[in-house]
């Protein structure tokens, strides 16, 4: 199929890329000039692991090109919009801006049974507006909402083999057209048994949001308990995994530590409480407020913490943050815990050095007044203490034996509970970590 993908950021690119690698002709379109001269170059704008290589592969297959023209569109049966949808600034709201200009600029590209996919989070409504739009320039034409449920870092994958896909269409029927033209876009997808819904177009839109949500409250459920087990003097990592082992809870996303950030769950769920005020349902999710507050707490503590560590001084010491990305497997800084406590440690009178292996430019771009080292032994080198805060994997396996001599103090704060806090004991450090003794 002749496909165009409006918007070339985390989630298009990838969605450009794995749709050309299942054989369909893809054009990405941008308005990022030095994005899609990048991505024309097989080169992926952002670190997300197998996207350069699957760049390459299918650029050797002519099938997908990238252009800053929305004219390309022209052409194309299916059309994904998958720009952004920040946080407005100084408002819970999204930001609709990128949606509506990509819709409104594809207007005139439009053919006869087109199908437009929205696959951008967006507050429930959008989709019916979108869809009267679509439809007054042409009446054939269909749009869909097929929300997106990749994972930074697992992005390739997530897009190839998704848990689900939901098609969101006008009148909720199996039997609308663009539902079998969505089955001709996925066939790979559903052939390898990735089941799929159809709905209308608000339970489409919900059904991201709602995901989100759920996923953000697990997270500051557990960190919730993380603060009652400090004060208890319970480890809540035994107390995840207890609870874990009854399947309706389950033990995935019950990771305590920093909390969440990143360009998703933090303004996601910000977006849902604004939404339902609007539509007169805020009393529905005061709830959200107080999963946001508790995921921020956790950022005040690690600060607290690390005073605690030092000795309750943090002026003149030197700390070294392990990451700086908001997740490991990627260099996306947006909202990261990592770099907020980093600041904070700083503004309060701490010497920080931050390392990651990826996150640095991006770091030193939101925070240029961090101090960065890209090594990791050099940034260890004299530390009065380490807070590992993003859990790449070499950050795991650091060996606190070969550490012990590079540091001037032995103390390591586990700000994700990582690490086997016997062993850096038995090694002579002084460990905490998050809700455990
Ligand atoms: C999220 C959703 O998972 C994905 O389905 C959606 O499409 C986009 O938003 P992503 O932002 O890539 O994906 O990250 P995710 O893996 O969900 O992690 C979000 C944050 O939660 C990270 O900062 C992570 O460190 C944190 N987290 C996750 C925890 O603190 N504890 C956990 O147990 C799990």
């Amino acid at each position: 199929m002749r496909i165009s993908v409006i918007g070339c950021g985390y989630l298009g690119a990838v969605h450009a890329a794995c749709m050309a690698k299942l054989g369909h002709d893809v054009v990405g379109i941008d308005v990022d000039e030095r994005k899609i001269a990048e991505l024309s170059q097989a080169i992926a704008p952002f670190y997300e692991p197998g996207l350069e290589s699957l760049l390459r592969d299918v650029q050797d297959t002519g099938r997908l090109s990238f252009t800053t023209d929305m004219s390309a569109a022209s052409g194309s049966e299916v059309h994904f919009i998958c720009v952004g949808t920040p946080q407005k600034k100084g408002e819970n709201g999204a930001d609709m801006t990128f949606v509506d200009a990509a819709v409104l600029g594809l207007l005139p590209y439009l053919s006869p049974e087109n199908i437009v996919v929205g696959k951008s989070t967006v507050p429930v409504g959008t989709a019916s507006r979108l869809a009267d739009l679509v439809k007054a320039q042409e009446h054939t034409a269909h749009l869909v909402w097929n929300p997106e449920f990749l994972r930074e870092g697992h992005a390739v994958s997530d897009t190839l083999s998704p848990d689900r896909l939901v098609y969101g269409v006008s009148d909720g029927s199996e039997d609308h057209p663009a539902v079998a033209v969505l089955d001709e876009v996925y066939a790979s997808a559903l052939s390898n048994g990735s089941p799929r819904l159809v709905t209308d177009h608000p339970t489409s839109e919900l059904v991201k949001t709602a995901a989100n949500s759920f996923l953000a409250t697990k997270i500051s459920f557990i960190n919730a308990m993380a603060e009652v087990c400090e004060a208890a003097g319970a480890d809540v990592t035994l107390l995840a995994d207890a609870i874990g082992m009854d399947d309706r809870i389950g033990r995935k996303f019950l990771n305590a530590g920093i909390g969440f950030g990143g360009g998703c769950l933090p303004k996601d769920i910000r977006a849902f409480m604004a939404r339902a005020g609007e539509l007169g349902a805020d009393q529905a999710l005061t709830f959200l407020r107080e999963v946001d507050a508790i995921n921020m707490r956790r950022r005040s503590r690690v600060v607290e913490l690390t005073r605690e560590v030092c000795g309750d001084i943090l002026l003149g010491q030197r700390i070294t943050v392990l990451g700086a990305a908001f997740k490991p497997e990627s260099d996306d800084v947006r909202d990261s815990p990592a770099l907020s406590i980093a600041a904070q440690l700083q503004l309060q009178g701490a010497v920080v050095t931050v390392t990651d292996p990826k996150a640095l430019t991006n770091a030193a771009r939101r925070f240029p007044e961090l101090h960065y080292e890209a090594d990791l032994d050099r940034a260890i080198s004299g530390a009065d203490a380490l807070l590992l805060l993003t859990e790449w994997q070499q950050y795991r396996d650091l060996d606190p034996y070969a550490l012990a001599g590079s540091v001037a103090s032995r103390r390591i704060l586990d700000g994700r509970n990582i690490l086997d806090a016997a062993k850096w004991r038995a090694a002579g450090w002084s460990y905490r970590g998050l809700g455990r003794p």
